[in-house]
């Protein structure tokens, strides 16, 4: 099937200006500025399926927002090539855009002056969707993001996580194929993000929009997307499948023993303790070398054993692995 993103050596360069300290130091870069360029993406490639949900992840100032940005038309590449459904963002905005839906967590594309279904109303205005479309859109959105008790609240009184609905809604208001969500739970209590995420498996499963998220948040990372995308330094430095990426970064498994008593000697073959508090100890393994139930058999043998849990490494584990080789200074 063709690629519904396609993205070939993109870069973007920043020029910043360089400024000095002090009183003097300002005056001097404001009138002499040292600029420096700075590459904010630095030479990307992918290709997403359509209907793929895609975590786009990274360390803060990895690139994250500058790539979102380029592949919705807001920002011009230096380098490299984009085409999002087979159109190029930067020779045909206007057609990309009545593609695509896009949410910026930091910012709202929401009238704070009108009452949320009235933005909605003006956005269908402004962007000529088709009225019948329109409402089952609305209709199915209200539903799914549960947006019926604050429909005829004004923008400036919902809370973010109300607000952060209604922008999802809006942007989806045009049925779009593809969605970026940048940070789209950012700051949500538990029901925001519930409501968000369900609502992201439901347009996926329904209509097979394609999704690509940036998030901080690991969990919705885990609960959503199928393939990770992890940047750093305007670089992709890992790119599949979420369950391979954590089982090749993380080859280790813990295993957390409690002793009915204290013991002298915890030793065993294929194992190491790392931790110990009191009568729990911790013993990391790999998973190639023993199996965790070849583990638990053997620590039984030489141990009063209380109780005993494996513990599965994580997505979190899994990027802080990433951060960890990829850091630099
Ligand atoms: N308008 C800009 N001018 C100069 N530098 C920028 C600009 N926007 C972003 N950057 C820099 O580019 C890098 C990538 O930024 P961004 O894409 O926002 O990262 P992320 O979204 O992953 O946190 C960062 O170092 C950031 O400071
Ligand atoms: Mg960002």
């Amino acid at each position: 099937m063709d690629a519904v993103i396609e993205v070939k050596d993109l870069m973007k360069e920043y020029i910043i200006v360089k400024k000095e300290s002090g009183l003097r130091g300002s005056i001097k870069s404001l009138l002499f500025p040292k600029k420096t360029k700075f590459n904010g993406v630095n030479g990307i490639s992918f290709s997403i399926a359509p209907g793929e949900i895609v975590g786009y992840i990274g360390p803060n100032g990895a690139g994250k927002s500058t790539t979102i940005k380029m592949l919705t038309g807001i920002l011009h590449p230096t380098a490299g090539s984009i085409k999002v459904c087979g159109i190029s963002p930067q020779a045909d905005r206007k057609a990309v855009v009545r593609k695509l839906g896009v949410v910026f967590g930091q910012r709202t594309q929401l009238y704070w002056d009108l009452r949320l279904g009235e933005s909605f109303e003006l956005l269908r205005r402004i962007y000529q969707i088709d009225q019948a479309a329109y409402e089952e859109n609305l209709a199915i959105l209200t539903d799914v993001l549960k947006l019926q008790d604050f429909m005829n609240t004004p923008v400036r009184q919902l809370s973010l996580g109300q607000r952060m609905r209604g922008d999802i809604a809006a942007s989806m208001l045009h049925s779009p194929s593809v969605l970026f969500l940048d940070e789209p739970t950012i700051g949500l209590d538990a029901d925001a993000k519930h409501a968000i995420r369900n609502f992201i498996k439901e347009i996926n499963r329904t209509r097979n929009v394609t999704v690509i998220l940036t998030t901080h948040d690991l969990d919705d990372v885990e609960q959503l997307c199928s393939r990770i995308i992890v940047v750093n330094n305007g670089k992709i430095v890992e790119d599949g499948p979420i369950g391979s990426i954590i089982h090749k970064l993380t080859p280790h498994r813990m295993l957390v023993v409690e002793l009915q008593k204290p013991c002298q000697d915890l030793t065993t073959p294929h194992a190491t303790v790392v931790k110990q508090e009191g009568l729990k100890i911790w013993y990391q393994f790999e998973k190639e070398s023993i199996s965790a139930s070849e583990l638990i058999a053997a620590l039984s043998q030489k141990l009063p054993i209380q109780d005993i849990s494996v513990k599965e490494p994580n997505v979190e584990d899994a990027i802080r692995e990433v951060y960890k080789t990829t850091a630099t200074v």
